[in-house]
């Protein structure tokens, strides 16, 4: 449980680099105390940590995540901590120069070394540094450093009662628990959301140095951006695949350069280690604390990265050192791994040429790779934990991995998170997964006096710079929802003054932060907000360089990406209800976890629907304020849940009253996992619609925490029924109904997400429940060829349900599959590959269906480590392996309709096991029959 202490440092402090006359220590590890004067409270720190974590480890609180302990910590946030290191030693106080550099301080803190007032921090996303040679030199005694940081909700507080701050009128401002949280730079969601406890941690949540320079000419490197792109590329503009690379290097540093300095890079091929290019940077110069310099790379010499799917992840290590002119020993050297690729958003009109082809007319809103258009598909990355300390590369390295099992080549990093540290971008590098990125503003209107625009601009310039050289990085958006939701809301609340807010945000989204992003990187698109209709033009030395296209839009074309969100779950399945688009970038619905993920947090006697603490930790509607009785607004996200099981599914009344609540989150899920695979069909339908759509990224990956939410994937890895259906329903090549249940009319389409054609057979397969076959296959072919073009959709088969030749349409299923074969892009020497996928339909909702017991079975061989599962007596729908807690990992599927006689070999891959193996006997298989008994 608390295994985040061991992949930290050993004890401070450690001396990482002593060469090139600097000393540079190491402030990571313990040897820290954290306290608070006014509680009384001391116990061991740790750098990087959080107050909260430190607290937890040292037993002076319980678990923040068990019970209601979101509530009964809030004294945590509401007072002042301070971080006080041991004696420093190794400190020189003679140095030339001595500075602190911290990469992360969450949020307020007032620093102190030597007992003398160093400097202060407002904002959780930057780098800091701070000269502190004359304290080092006048130091006497024992050097410590101590941070002391401020309550971020009452700072927050109190900003908001300056007189001079900007005050919003009442509706853009989203509140959920803690207020004000738009006055500060600090991770929105730890103020609350509709998704996740508010703990407001604070904390020196990043790594920290002090570098100590002995002589003159020395350099220590703070960030480097290394920016690749196609000659002649611009942020906007689709890049030319025939243009050399341009590959940029610049870097940030503390310390001073000799007078011609030079800069040498080194690019070699991160798997062979065959080298790219050798050779001095060009057109070097020097810019306050930062040199650049760059050189070209022929068109066609690296290979390209590609997303997972789409070919190879190439990978190349650049090495890059500063040195003056003609000197042996370099002054400094880095080496980031990168790749070589171009990613476009195409926000660009929809041409004459895409016209012709029956696209129709508005902007595109699609992704481009290496200059072609893919589809997308994915889901929205919150942050994995409240606090980020604990979030390790192991734990990453796991969900990333159920990414890309899951079929998924592109997430979204929402924006009210944190700027991901970069081992989250290596592992996405490494694994293929576009990282749609945004700056961290969501759900408000944001300030924007100079005080502040300065403090955004810093953390922009600092955050764009490190993650550049991510292959992975997609995009950049400005925020979460704000031209989408906020400003509707601000012209429904002060419509008087709606330019005035418009102005405000063009200032900050468009103004100030576009050419920060332009300056930093050519390779990265940027858009002002998540969801919107695109922009009319972009003139880089207008006031407002990106003109956005607003309401400026024509009925009945197409312009943008889509955020979809309906909680009447009466048309959840209306096809009609959905959106179209070019893009959908937010949609879903909350599910409840598994039982088994309950238990981590919840008394055994709360086990149940609607108990207080399951009722209490569900966020969904927020309380909006600090209220610790939410039951209003909680039970109508509770009552939701329950009333889309109802309309659709059988409704569990178990005897046993646990087993009774696991079967009710499981419908809880199944109905989400059925409602998301109905909106992504639809989607992925859309690419061969007019409004040619290329992109499904529901709303959410992964949890927080442990409560009803919108997630796939549960807290400790647990997939959900979602992830395996999403999963299933990402596949390259996939069978899908499409039936207007208003009208009877059924359609069947196969869509494609390869980028040639491919060609196969569906079969249609009807049956009743036991199994046996409807005479005449009710009407239906048993069989058809198709063709389907690249990014396409091909309809096989329509009708409507009346002319089906159906006795009993409660007592039949239609077991549709796929059998196609074409190529992956970038196929290793063409090869051809089989996709086959199979779905069902029903003509009557779930809980209409006149089930039989299908008696299905799983067994488990220790041989091969499968297992198999049968259905002895009829069909098995909605078949779900499930294991015991204690081990985390997923089958090879789940969530299938079995026919009688079939028998399933499916595998099971570990994650993490501490049952020593044992969890194979507690796997069980049910079905939805098992839905409906005592
Ligand atoms: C609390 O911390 C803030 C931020 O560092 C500081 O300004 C304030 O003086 C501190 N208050 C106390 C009582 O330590
Ligand atoms: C600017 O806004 C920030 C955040 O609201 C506030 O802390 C600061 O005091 C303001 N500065 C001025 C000069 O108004
Ligand atoms: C795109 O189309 C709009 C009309 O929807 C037009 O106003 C705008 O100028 C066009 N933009 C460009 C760059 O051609
Ligand atoms: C149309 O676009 C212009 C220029 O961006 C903008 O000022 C105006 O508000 C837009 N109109 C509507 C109705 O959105
Ligand atoms: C279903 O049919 C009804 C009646 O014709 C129509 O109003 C509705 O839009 C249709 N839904 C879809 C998704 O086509
Ligand atoms: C849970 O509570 C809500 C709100 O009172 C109610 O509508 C719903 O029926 C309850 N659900 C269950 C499964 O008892």
């Amino acid at each position: 449980m608390r295994s985040w202490i061991k992949s930290l440092l050993g004890a401070l402090p450690v001396i990482v680099q002593s060469a090139l006359g600097q000393n540079v220590i190491d402030l990571t590890g313990d040897g820290w105390t954290v306290s608070s004067k006014a509680l009384n409270i001391s116990a061991p720190g740790y750098l990087p940590s959080q107050v909260h974590l430190d607290l937890y480890n040292a037993d002076v609180i319980d678990d923040p995540y068990y019970g209601l302990n979101d509530f009964n910590l809030r004294w945590i946030a509401n007072n002042n901590w301070t971080y006080t290191s041991d004696p420093l030693p190794g400190l020189s106080t003679n140095a030339k120069e001595s500075w602190l550099v911290f990469n992360g301080l969450d949020t307020f803190a007032t620093i102190e070394l030597c007992g003398k007032f160093v400097g202060t921090t407002d904002n959780q996303f930057r780098q800091y540094t701070f000269d502190v040679s004359d304290i080092v030199r006048s130091c006497h005694g024992d050097p410590t450093l101590s941070l002391n940081f401020g309550s971020a909700p009452l700072i927050a507080d109190q900003i908001a009662e300056d007189p001079a701050s900007e005050k919003w009128p009442y509706g853009p401002q989203q509140v959920y628990e803690f207020t004000n949280r738009w006055y500060i730079r600090k991770e929105q969601s730890d103020f609350g959301w509709d998704w996740g406890p508010a703990f407001a941690p604070a904390g020196p949540w990043r790594d920290a140095y002090l570098v100590q320079f002995e002589k003159e000419e020395s350099i220590y490197v703070l960030n480097t951006d290394l920016d690749i792109f196609r000659q002649g590329q611009i942020n906007h503009e689709i890049p030319d695949q025939t243009k050399p690379w341009v590959v940029n290097a610049s870097i940030d540093f503390l310390g001073s350069l000799p007078d011609k300095p030079s800069m040498h890079i080194v690019i070699k091929d991160t798997e062979s280690g065959k080298p790219l290019k050798s050779a001095a940077l060009e057109n070097v110069y020097t810019s306050g604390q930062t040199i650049t310099g760059n050189i070209n790379i022929d068109a066609d010499a690296p290979d390209l990265w590609w997303p997972t799917g789409m070919g190879k992840q190439n990978l190349y290590h650049a090495t890059i050192t500063v040195g003056g002119s003609g000197q042996k020993n370099p002054l400094a050297s880095v080496t980031k791994r990168t790749g070589f690729r171009t990613i476009f958003l195409n926000r660009l009109n929809i041409t004459d040429e895409q016209l012709a082809q029956g696209i129709a007319p508005g902007a595109n809103w699609h992704f481009e790779i290496n200059g072609q258009e893919f589809y997308a598909k994915g889901s929205n990355l919150i942050p994995p934990d409240a606090f980020w300390p604990r979030v390790t590369e192991e734990r990453m390295q796991r969900l990333f991995d159920a990414v890309v099992a899951g079929n998924q080549n592109m997430l979204r990093v929402w924006a009210s998170g944190a700027y991901q540290p970069d081992f989250i971008y290596d592992i996405a590098d490494e694994r293929g997964v576009l990282l749609w990125s945004e700056f961290q503003f969501s759900d408000a209107l944001y300030p924007v006096n100079e005080t502040f625009l300065e403090d955004v601009a810093a953390e922009v310039a600092y955050n764009v710079r490190r993650v550049n050289h991510h292959p992975s990085l997609a995009l950049w958006a400005g925020g979460n929802e704000i031209e989408s939701l906020e400003l509707p809301l601000v012209q429904e609340a002060d419509p008087d003054n709606y330019s005035y807010w418009v102005g405000q945000y063009e200032q900050l989204f468009i103004s100030l932060i576009l050419p920060l992003v332009y300056e930093n990187s050519r390779s990265i698109s940027y858009m002002p907000s998540s969801t919107n209709n695109g922009y009319l033009w972009v003139n880089l030395s207008a006031p407002v360089p990106m003109a956005e296209r607003y309401d400026n839009t024509t009925d009945g074309d197409y312009y943008s990406d889509t955020d979809h969100y309906n909680y009447d779950s009466s048309v959840a399945f209306d096809l009609g209800s959905y959106p179209i688009g070019r893009f959908a970038n937010e949609f879903g619905f909350h599910s409840m976890p598994s039982l088994q993920t309950w238990r981590q947090a919840v008394d055994e006697d709360e086990l149940y629907f609607n108990s207080t603490t399951v009722m209490l930790r569900n966020h969904h509607y927020p309380s909006g304020d600090l209220s610790t009785h939410n039951f209003k607004n909680s039970s109508m996200g509770m009552s939701e849940m329950t009333m889309a099981v109802e309309r659709y599914y059988p409704i569990p009344n178990k005897e046993d009253s646990v087993a009774n609540f696991s079967a009710w989150c499981h419908a809880t899920q199944m109905f989400q996992a059925d409602m998301y695979k109905s909106e992504i069909q639809f989607y992925r339908r859309g690419s061969g619609m007019p409004e040619r759509q290329l992109g499904s990224l529901y709303w959410q990956l992964e949890d927080i925490w442990q409560a009803p939410t919108w997630a796939g994937i549960e807290y400790d890895g647990r997939w959900k029924v979602l992830h395996y259906v999403a999963r299933d329903i990402y596949q390259p090549v996939i069978v899908s109904p499409y039936w207007n249940y208003t009208t009877g009319d059924l359609e069947i389409y196969v869509t494609s997400d390869l980028w040639v054609t491919a060609r196969g057979t569906v079969n249609l397969t009807w049956v009743d429940l036991s199994g046996n076959p409807i005479s005449g296959n009710a009407n239906t072919p048993t069989s058809t060829q198709f063709t389907v073009g690249a990014l396409n959709t091909t309809k096989i088969f329509g009708t409507t349900v009346s002319d089906l030749d159906l006795s009993n349409k409660t007592n039949a299923v239609l077991v549709m599959s796929v059998h196609a074969q074409g190529h992956l892009p970038n196929a290793e020497n063409g090869a051809v590959s089989t996709f086959i996928h199979q779905n069902q339909f029903t003509p009557v909702w779930p809980n209409e269906v006149t089930l039989v017991d299908p008696k299905v079975e799983v067994s488990y061989d220790q041989g091969t480590g499968l297992f198999t599962v049968e259905a002895k007596n009829g069909v098995s729908l909605y078949t779900w392996l499930d294991y015991p807690a204690g081990v985390v990992g997923y089958f090879d599927e789940n969530m299938f309709t079995l026919l009688p006689g079939e028998k399933r070999k499916i595998g099971f891959t570990v994650q993490t096991d501490e049952t020593g193996g044992g969890w194979v006997e507690g796997v069980t298989v049910q079905s939805l029959w098992d839905q409906t008994t005592k």
